[in-house]
């Protein structure tokens, strides 16, 4: 059993607060290996800006839990060593869509200092009963919960959802009270992946929910998953060297940027990442061929990561220069 102040993280509490108050949204963004965290961490002190980081259960799967949690706890110290100032940045270490009671209390007990439990799928009641007993845990240990109402459409965590189900801001108030969770995560018209629009479709997403909500739990800190804006000229590199990316379509920046300036505290953005990695991968691959080095491949693609996360944090988060806001 580790507490997470012990490996130098934080939670979220603190941070969304100045966040709410300060009109900026904290990044969320997802890493597996470790040019995607170094990219991160890179990205996050260079811009001063304070970061959440977020494990999956897939990352979970794919890196294994022990060696994520070490990498975390790692990359504080590290972005110590990178900053002008010689403090980390507040660094948040969170289980992104947490599935179940058991998988939270493993991430609490091996040191993350937040939690996501996706009840969004269960019934109302489920959904709130799943989520206090996260929270009655989680409190326990000082770390923070992200519960969830409505459901996003689109791929997340092996779980497709054709539909979506907007959340409904009669339910908020009563969902927040009840279950005593720290975040909301609200469904308003994003999704996950690269496919979130139709060729054809209005991209938009529904402010005026998100107003309505706010009206019901003023400022309540709310999240968006979904956010990737799938930036086009990313879609076209990786089409231009053999990649088959059709229709990818994603949500507008301008909107992400109205969104952050409201209780809209915690934006998750891993898609975007994906493309910018994959797109520096292809052309290497492309133009030279002859290279079989990784590091030769996957530095590009860090590179690509830390400077699309820079402009992120800067141009539609507006988190930039708020790590060390008192
Ligand atoms: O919301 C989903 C995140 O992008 C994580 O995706 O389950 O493939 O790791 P993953
Ligand atoms: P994107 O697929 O839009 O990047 O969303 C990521 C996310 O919500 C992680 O929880
Ligand atoms: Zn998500």
């Amino acid at each position: 059993m580790v507490n997470f102040k012990d490996l130098g993280l934080v939670n979220t509490r603190d941070l969304f607060a100045k966040a709410v108050k300060g009109g900026y949204a904290i990044p969320a963004y997802n890493f597996n290996n470790m040019e995607q965290l170094q990219a991160i961490i890179q990205a996050c002190t260079e811009t001063e800006s304070p970061l959440i980081l977020q494990v999956s259960k897939g990352a979970r799967e794919y890196a294994n839990g022990t060696l994520l949690r070490y990498m975390a706890q790692g990359a504080v110290e590290y972005a110590k060593e990178i900053s002008k100032n010689g403090k980390a940045i507040p660094i948040v270490l969170h289980l992104d869509h947490g599935p179940d009671f058991e998988t939270c209390k493993a991430c609490i007990d091996y040191g993350f200092s937040s939690v996501m439990i996706d009840g969004s799928h269960f019934p109302y009641e489920e959904n709130v009963a799943i989520t206090k007993k996260v929270v009655e845990y989680a409190h326990a240990h000082d770390v923070t919960v992200e519960g969830e109402l409505g459901v996003l459409a689109g791929v997340e965590d092996e779980v497709a959802s054709e539909t979506h189900t907007y959340t409904q801001p009669d339910e908020v108030e009563d969902f927040v009270k009840k279950t005593g969770v720290d975040s909301l995560a609200i469904a308003i018209g994003t999704s996950h992946g690269a496919y979130k629009f139709k060729p054809g479709d209005d991209p938009k997403i529904r402010l005026d929910i998100l107003a309505e909500i706010e009206k019901r739990i003023p400022g309540f800190p709310i999240v968006l998953h979904g956010s990737s804006s799938v930036p086009q000229d990313l879609v076209k590199i990786i089409n231009e060297n053999g990649g088959k990316l059709k229709d990818a379509i994603g949500i507008g920046e301008d909107q992400l940027r109205e969104a952050a300036k409201s209780a809209v505290c915690k934006i998750n953005i891993d898609s975007d990442g994906r493309l910018a990695m994959t797109a520096a991968i292809r052309k290497v691959f492309a133009e030279k061929p002859e290279e079989f080095d990784p590091r030769k491949y996957l530095g590009p693609a860090r590179s690509a990561l830390k400077e699309l996360y820079i402009r992120k944090n800067k141009e539609v988060l507006g988190s930039a220069g708020h790590a060390f806001d008192k």
